[in-house]
């Protein structure tokens, strides 16, 4: 089966092309520790075979949460549990990333400032943003450079950084929430340049080795917002130090976006082709037939489940027909759920 080739992202070695996209759970406490939860969560997902686990957004600030049970990465006393949720992941034989997010101005948790490129808000449910100064850019930055040493010494041999959906990054990138003067805003590059400055603060911590993506909203849906087009150009301008793009689409606004089976791929495919990079499809891709379609016929390197693997945690290895034991993949302890010989104790 197409899904089951190994693939290599940077210097990492995947078994399968089976990816776990970033679920937020909203399970921690108001310090973004790692809860019970979390581990039989990720370990679970590890154990059913999937290949690269990425771990929901996690917050390199306090005032980058979206909510007030985001997981954490903004100090040293995150690591522990962090490293405790690698370890798991790796023992049930996945490798492990992680989501490294600021929410910007979608950030609700309690008692904490707003902070967006522009005092524009997401809607009028939301809090009111400042306007971000040089300074607050540049502490952003070094919050997320510190995050990236953070999940290095938790041992994740992964980074994503969390550039779509309306969060902090996309908001810079988006003209529709970006509306400076300075060089964060108006042209291309301009908006580009948090996020290329993000990078070459991470890069200067995160392991040559140890590959780093980016997740982009490659549409806005929206007249005068960000585009197929606009995407390709913000690759081109920051591809030089990334070793895949995770294509999504939508959230920077409320959008009429058309849903329906892989409806993000084509955009995923275009991408791959066009910037000639390695990207991760996803979004409403439920079924094997889907799974190996998108990468038999090179559309995608690799396959993201979402919901799909909230619903069912052991996709890949349950796609494996009985009496074909696969040792790569299924548990030593699960070996005799795919034996059709009768049990003997
Ligand atoms: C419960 C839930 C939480 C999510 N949290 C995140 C997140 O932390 N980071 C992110 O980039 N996307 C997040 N997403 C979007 C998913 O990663 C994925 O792109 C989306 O669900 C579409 O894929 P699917 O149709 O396979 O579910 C979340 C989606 C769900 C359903």
């Amino acid at each position: 089966m197409q899904f089951l080739k190994p693939y290599e992202i940077g210097s990492l070695n995947l078994k399968n092309r089976i990816v776990m996209a970033p679920m937020c759970m909203y399970s921690s406490n108001n310090e973004g520790l790692v809860k019970d939860f979390h581990r039989v969560h990720y370990g679970t997902r590890a154990i059913g075979g999937t290949g690269l686990i990425i771990q929901e957004a996690t917050a390199v600030t306090p005032q980058g949460r979206i909510s007030s049970n985001d997981l954490g990465i903004w100090e040293n006393d995150h690591i522990p549990g962090l490293t405790s949720i690698v370890n798991l992941i790796h023992e049930g034989g996945a490798a492990a990333g992680i989501q490294l997010a600021h929410a910007g101005r979608k950030c609700e948790a309690e008692n904490e400032t707003t902070i967006a490129p522009s005092a524009l808000s997401f809607s009028t449910d939301y809090r009111m943003p400042e306007e971000m100064t040089i300074e607050q850019i540049n502490e952003t930055i070094e919050a997320f450079r510190l995050a990236a040493s953070r999940a290095d010494q938790a041992g994740y041999d992964l980074l994503e950084i969390h550039g779509a959906h309306g969060y902090l990054i996309h908001e810079f990138l988006s003209p529709l929430s970006n509306q400076r003067s300075d060089q964060y805003g108006g042209s291309l590059i301009n908006r580009t340049r948090f996020l290329i400055e993000i990078i070459s603060a991470i890069r200067s911590v995160w392991p040559e080795p140890k590959p780093l993506i980016v997740r982009l909203s490659a549409s806005d849906y929206l007249q005068n917002g960000i585009d197929l087009k606009q995407t390709m150009e913000i690759i081109n301008l920051a591809k030089a130090s990334i070793d895949g793009w995770h294509i999504s689409s939508g959230g920077l606004l409320n959008a009429p976006i058309k849903t329906y089976p892989g409806y993000q791929v084509g955009m995923a495919e275009t991408i791959r082709h066009t910037c000639q990079v390695p990207v991760i499809a996803v979004g409403l891709i439920n079924s094997l037939e889907q799974v190996e379609e998108i990468i038999g016929n090179g559309r995608a390197d690799l396959v993201a489940l979402g919901r799909e693997l909230l619903r069912n945690p052991y996709w890949p290895i349950r796609h494996l027909a009985p009496n074909t034991p696969n040792e790569n993949l299924i548990p030593e302890q699960y070996l005799r759920g795919w034996s059709i010989c009768p049990p003997q104790n």
